[in-house]
């Protein structure tokens, strides 16, 4: 870790202390919670290390990048009894939390199908694979949907994915992703769920992290949740920051596309904030919390690499994978 950084960001947010050792923070004995937002494959020591102190844990989403990773980390918080929670922020948003509701007060009565997609730039797309090359757009953010679905199917297993991938501007780059993949996924009473991801538009276009659309079919009702915030349109010469390329500007912005959040007046507020909120409150005063479980977010890493799997071999993938 850069201990310069550390401290740039311990003046900046008034921190009590700071160092360049993951450790050495975490074994304070003031620090009861442990949050690890490390890049996609520097979750595991950072969470194993917190559990064996016996500290809760919030790890950002991939749990990790294989399943054998994820099942050490489960087995330690199994073992140690530390609560573990992954966070998929979309849980948080609040249109799908809302969209929760729906299902869960039954007003879509059964769900027999849906589907969803997330467009995004190339610019993060070569961020994320640059920081790690099995971070790609399927296993890194359509896991996200998958984790929606997951989550609006209520535990219903997935079956089998049959999914199709087309190569193009991310391989150019050097990388072994693709530029779009498309995937049915087939749940075990026969919901059919239709899952997409682009993360290889033009490096300027104005979404600044998530451009999705969702839909979930009912046997009673329907949700369609337009969320690629084409209605929160801003232009301006002066150039916005991106939320994570420190060096990325766009004059063209679909304000609120950034997937963690966004700074107004002062404050933080989106997702990462409720999410964030939700898991202190469910640690500090035993309140339920939405977040999801490690059990969860293994089924979602399954499912990504499935998708991948099913793209790389051209045939269908039934689960659970193989390891
Ligand atoms: N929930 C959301 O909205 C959301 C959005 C983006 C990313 N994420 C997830 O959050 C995590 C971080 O993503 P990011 O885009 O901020 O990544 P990033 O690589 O830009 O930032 C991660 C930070 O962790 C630091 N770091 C890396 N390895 C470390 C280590 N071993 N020890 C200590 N610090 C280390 C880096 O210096 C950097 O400051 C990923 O798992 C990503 O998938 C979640």
């Amino acid at each position: 870790m850069d201990a310069a950084q550390a401290g740039k960001l311990a003046q900046k947010v008034g921190a009590q202390f700071h160092s360049g050792d993951n450790l050495e923070v975490i074994s304070r004995p003031e620090v009861d919670a442990v949050i690890v937002s490390t890049s996609e494959g520097e979750h595991l020591a950072p969470v194993l290390a917190a559990i064996k102190l016996g500290k809760p844990v919030l790890v950002e989403k991939p749990i990790a990048l294989n399943l054998a990773d994820a099942d050490r980390i489960i087995a330690a918080a199994d073992k140690a009894g530390v609560s573990l929670r992954v966070g998929y922020s979309r849980r948080y948003k609040e249109r799908y939390l809302i969209a929760k509701e729906q299902v869960v007060q039954g007003r879509v009565g059964k769900i027999v199908g849906a589907g969803a997609r997330v467009y995004n730039s190339r610019s993060q797309a070569l961020a994320m694979l640059g920081r790690n090359p099995h971070a790609t757009p399927v296993v890194d953010a359509l896991t996200y949907y998958v984790d929606l679905m997951n989550w609006l199917l209520a535990g219903t297993p997935l079956a089998e994915v049959y999914a199709r991938g087309q190569k193009g501007v991310l391989k150019a780059a050097g990388y072994d992703a693709d530029d779009v993949s498309w995937a049915i996924l087939t749940y075990a009473d026969g919901t059919v769920v239709n899952l997409g991801v682009s993360y290889a538009l033009p490096a300027k276009y104005p979404a600044l992290g998530h451009a999705a659309r969702v839909e979930v079919l009912g046997t009673e009702g329907v949700i369609i949740l337009d969320d690629d915030h084409t209605d929160q349109l801003m232009y301006t010469e002066k150039g916005i920051p991106h939320v994570y390329l420190p060096d990325h500007t766009v004059n063209m912005v679909f304000l609120q596309s950034g997937t963690p959040g966004d700074w107004a007046l002062g404050e933080f507020w989106g997702p990462i904030t409720n999410e964030t909120r939700a898991w202190l409150d469910h640690l500090s005063m035993g309140r339920p919390c939405a977040l999801a479980t490690p059990q969860e977010a293994r089924i979602a890493l399954e499912a990504t690499l499935a998708i991948e799997h099913s793209i790389a071999t051209g045939r269908a993938v039934t689960l659970p994978l193989a390891q």
